[in-house]
């Protein structure tokens, strides 16, 4: 597969008269797809049923016969203002009980059925217009499910539909009572009908009240994005796609995904860097003008997963953003080098947001590829330099890494439904677990907790992963893999109750957590060797061979054969030391990376990236700062 580079454009932003010499520009630097129209409802139906495709033909016209391919979007993310006269009660409401207003986007609930059906007509509307037009190839539906915090809504149709939600999963209402522990404080119900949401309680609401409006929640994304798939599947053949967000775990992406044919994500590494990790100062000074060498890597792998092998970058950071605490800019080479990392990890299209700043509103402050005032920001160049260079390179393939990480949704609902302690956050420990990874120059596929087959994987870690899922550890036990599991692995069931047979709940493990702690983060303990249990340690019994312990002989680290059980949180250099030993066990290759490097086989490709701002040397070559280099069967192509 040969990558190719896009762009985000608002022909409805600008002078008809620029959109020719935008095109053309565009052709100039590379591009060759174009994504328009996720936020243009106001204008495409600027009245109920009075429509306006004058200006959408004549753009699609435009630049399709510049030669751009273009990604039409649905776009019910920005549902104009009359909406709400026909649909007051359409918005989502917060915890606390609060409309979230109009003014902004994303002010809608998904459970809002009327609404749901505005958004199948629009879809219809647009997909009968321009569905077989020859100048679109592609689809995006909606515009990043659950930013902003929007998958939960706590309105009144939310409450109905989430009635509706537990009959059809319970049954009876004396089956919902048994499996939430409603006996306790007397919280028995006597119909379905007198659930609410689990928000505004006097104290902490049931964790499994909590739990089901977590995954009625995510059901609603998912059945709000199918409602369009539905609707365009008729009047399309080119691809459906939705635009993830980084770090948005509210919904089950891995669900939205099955029903769409190409997943995206949009890459804001420096935004994320400084608005959305957990890391000491020192990294943020490191790496504040390039972001964090892993994040970016484990969303491309996630996706990669989501879309069952093809995904995109639909949005890439081009300069400085606008959203995050501070906004510094990339420094030069980093627009080429996120573009390139992406490629590596098997991205078909990595589009820049967005091709001309706007001067005006909530992102006037966002770089574009272009000014304001129409001058090349200094990302156009970089992104030029990577579209020649693709030009040479040619296809990148991608095959079955050797490392797989295991990544679940709703172990992330479980957690934070019930932290048990301030830090316990499930992307926080994943992450870290991927990070150690990468410091071990291994290349790793992401997988959901869904799979159930492992054939090629040499190591594998799923760490924290709440539910028993039998199905499961069945077939990482017959997997020919090192498989470290924990720490809280198999604590919960699906109603967030503990197993009463004890935990982990996994068959054939003999050793058993006696009892967990939280740890505040002043709070650290060292283990015998290097490194320290953080934030969380759990005391196993019947432990028969050790393999990690503390200092005062707490194991961390338990053999169960080709399972390990991990009871503990590892910091960085205990984290080093597992996947060291998970290494050697599997017949894993390790490799050593200065600082900010990190290498990913794609096919017969190796690539090495250098996040850090000065060059680095890897097996004798030098990678310059903020630089990308490649190898094709030890032959330099980059
Ligand atoms: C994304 C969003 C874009 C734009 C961008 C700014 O989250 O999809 O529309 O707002 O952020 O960085």
């Amino acid at each position: 597969m040969i990558p190719a580079l896009g762009v985000c454009y608002y022909p409805e932003h600008w002078d008809r008269a620029l959109w020719a010499r935008d095109a053309a520009r565009m052709i100039d630097a590379g591009i060759s797809w174009v994504r328009i129209g996720e936020f243009a409802w106001s204008r495409i139906e600027p009245k109920p049923d009075q429509f306006e495709f004058d200006w959408l033909d004549q753009a699609i016209t435009v630049l399709g016969e510049a030669g751009l391919k273009v990604v039409m979007c649905t776009p019910t993310a920005t549902p104009p203002r009359w909406m709400l006269d026909k649909h007051p009660d359409m918005l989502a409401v917060d915890a606390q009980g609060n409309p979230r207003k109009f003014g902004s986007r994303r002010h809608y609930c998904f459970s809002h059925r009327p609404y749901i059906a505005e958004c199948q007509r629009i879809a219809q509307i647009l997909g009968e217009r321009y569905g077989r037009n020859p100048h679109i190839h592609g689809w995006q539906i909606d515009n990043e499910y659950g930013c902003h915090d929007t998958t939960l809504s706590y309105s009144i149709p939310a409450t109905i539909a989430f009635r509706d939600w537990l009959r059809s999963h319970y049954d009876t209402i004396e089956t919902l009572n048994a499996a939430w522990g409603n006996v306790f404080w007397s919280m028995e119900y006597d119909g379905f009908d007198q659930i609410d949401a689990p928000n505004l309680t006097v104290t902490e609401p049931n964790p499994a009240h909590v739990m089901a409006f977590r995954r009625f929640s995510s059901d609603q994304v998912v059945a709000f994005n199918r409602a369009q798939v539905d609707v365009l599947r008729g009047l399309t053949d080119t691809p459906l796609i939705h635009n993830y967000m980084g770090r948005v775990l509210d919904f089950d992406h891995f669900d939205v995904g099955a029903d769409l044919d190409v997943a995206s994500w949009d890459s804001y590494p420096i935004g994320f860097l400084s608005d959305r990790l957990e890391a000491s100062d020192v990294h943020k000074s490191t790496y504040l003008q390039q972001g964090d060498p892993d994040m970016q890597a484990f969303h491309h792998d996630l996706y990669r997963a989501v879309g069952r092998g093809r995904w995109w970058v639909m949005e890439q950071q081009p300069g400085p953003v606008n959203w995050a605490p501070y906004n510094p800019a990339p420094l030069p080479g980093m627009v080429r080098l996120w573009s390139w990392e992406a490629i590596a990890h098997g991205a078909e299209v990595v589009s820049y947001f967005r091709w001309r700043q706007a001067p005006f509103a909530q992102e006037q402050n966002h770089a574009g590829l272009l000014r304001p005032d129409d001058v090349a920001a200094p990302a156009l160049a970089e992104a030029k330099e990577v579209a020649d260079e693709i030009a040479t390179m040619g296809a990148v393939q991608q095959t079955r890494a050797d490392v797989a990480l295991v990544f679940d949704y709703p172990s992330d609902w479980a957690w934070s439904t019930q932290p048990q302690g301030a830090d316990f956050d499930y992307f926080r420990l994943t992450f870290d677990a991927y990070r150690a990874l990468r410091r071990a120059g291994l290349s790793i596929d992401i997988v959901p907790s869904s799979a159930r087959e492992f054939d090629g994987y040499k190591l594998v870690l799923a760490p924290g992963l709440a539910g028993c899922e039998p199905a499961l550890y069945a077939a990482l036990e017959v997997a020919n893999a090192q498989v470290i599991i924990g720490p809280r692995s198999a604590t919960v069931t699906d109603e967030l109750s503990i197993p009463i047979s004890g935990t982990p709940s996994i068959a054939g493990m003999t050793s058993q957590i006696e009892l967990h702690e939280s740890l505040p983060p002043h709070h650290k303990r060292p283990v015998v060797g290097g490194g320290h249990v953080v934030h969380w340690q759990e005391r196993l019994a019947n432990v028969e061979s050790p393999l990690l312990k503390t200092e005062n002989a707490t194991t961390v680290l338990s053999d169960e054969g080709n399972f390990w059980y991990l009871g503990a949180w590892p910091d960085e250099t205990l984290w080093d030391r597992v996947v060291a030993m998970g290494c050697e066990a599997s017949g894993v290759q390790m490799q050593h990376l200065a600082h900010g490097l990190r290498v990913r086989q794609a096919g017969t490709r190796t690539f090495a990236i250098n996040y850090a701002a000065h060059p680095v040397t890897w097996q004798g070559c030098e990678i310059a700062a903020c630089g990308v280099a490649a190898w094709d069967a030890g032959k330099r192509v980059l």
